[in-house]
């Protein structure tokens, strides 16, 4: 193919081709999540959230069922923003505890997936019509500047996405938290708590194979929008706690040698058969180290809401400020 003949790519190829080029040519290679949710990454998520074995989704949501209340009672009234909403579903829940007068609740979802925000959309106008819906299609960054005309805000973090950062994001997500909220301002947080090795890795690799496809449609994507010419027939999807670093790795790994286009730099990655590359991590919590890592960065755990078996935990988070 000639380059001359192809349309200019645009700024966000140029990021996604950029991005997957430095991931690939690392050591160990990897590529980063955010790209999974695509339309169809999206709608892959939510099925594997509906799986048995993946038990997250529906312990936060029966946690939030039970604390929905009484968290508006410890916050009063806020503006709700949520980074990474997907589908808004457990959000629903909370929307219902702060109220239906109209105009009285502005929820802002923010998420890379326009998909993911449209669906949202569809879903509080059916649900919560009184609602104010301001969605944001972008990246979790790209919210935080809004934190402040929004205050008194609650920003919501749900379903243990933090665990989807590694510890150098970590770190620059909880600075920027402490930057851009105002002292007094709430954060409530959804996580996923350490356990038993042979629960988490069922989570990761679901009988029906949904986690599988969700691994395999990052590389479909970048057939599509890189013109990558991956044989994806020949990815196997695999997912194992590594105990030691409380993480949930997911990997890709080829059954066949494979040549990876990255169309829009004109560049290719020769992979071997068998090499690995990791495509997401799920880090699990302790909910001591956790509530002394956030005390760090300026946030005091007013409720730790969790369930019975101590899966799963959502912490309400009040900012002190002053960092
Ligand atoms: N909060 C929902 C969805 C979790 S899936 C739940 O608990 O079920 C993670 C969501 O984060 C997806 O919808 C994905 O599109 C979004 N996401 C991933 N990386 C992102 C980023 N860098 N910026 C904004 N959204 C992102
Ligand atoms: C979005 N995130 C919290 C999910 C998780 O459990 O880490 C993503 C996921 N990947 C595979 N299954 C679920």
């Amino acid at each position: 193919m000639e380059r001359g003949t192809q349309p200019a790519p645009s700024g966000e190829l140029l990021e996604f081709a950029t991005a997957a080029a430095i991931g690939l040519t690392d050591t160990p290679r990897w590529l980063p999540s955010q790209y999974l949710y695509d339309a169809q990454g999206s709608a892959l998520f939510e099925e594997i959230t509906r799986q048995p074995e993946y038990y997250p989704t529906r312990t936060e949501a029966a946690i939030l069922r039970a604390a929905a209340a009484e968290i508006r009672t410890l916050t009063g009234p806020v503006t709700l923003i949520e980074l990474g909403s997907g589908s808004s579903e457990k959000t629903s829940l909370l929307l219902s505890a702060f109220g239906d007068a109209p105009g009285e609740v502005r929820y802002v979802p923010v998420d890379v997936s326009d998909a993911a925000i449209a669906a949202a959309r569809q879903r509080v106008a059916a649900d919560h019509p009184d609602v104010e819906f301001a969605g944001l299609v972008g990246r979790y960054e790209e919210a935080f500047p809004l934190f402040r005309e929004h205050s008194p805000a609650m920003v919501l973090f749900l379903g243990s996405t933090i665990g989807n950062f590694n510890h150098a994001e970590s770190l620059r997500f909880w600075r920027s938290m402490s930057r851009h909220l105002a002292a007094g301002d709430h954060f409530l947080l959804g996580v996923d708590l350490v356990k038993e090795r042979e629960v988490l890795e069922a989570a990761y690799n679901d009988a029906a194979g949904v986690t599988a496809r969700f691994t395999r449609n990052l590389f479909v994507r970048m057939n599509r929008e890189l013109a990558a010419g991956i044989d994806v027939t020949q990815i196997e999807h695999t997912a194992r706690y590594h105990e030691a670093w409380q993480r949930i790795e997911i990997f890709a790994r080829f059954r066949t040698a494979q040549r990876i286009a990255l169309g829009p730099l004109g560049l290719t990655v020769d992979v071997d058969a068998g090499e690995l590359i990791m495509t997401e991590i799920s880090r699990k919590f302790v909910l001591e180290h956790l509530k002394a890592y956030l005390d760090v960065f300026g946030f005091d755990v007013r409720h730790a809401f969790t369930d019975d078996r101590k899966w799963f935990a959502v912490l309400l988070l009040r900012h002190r400020g002053g960092r």
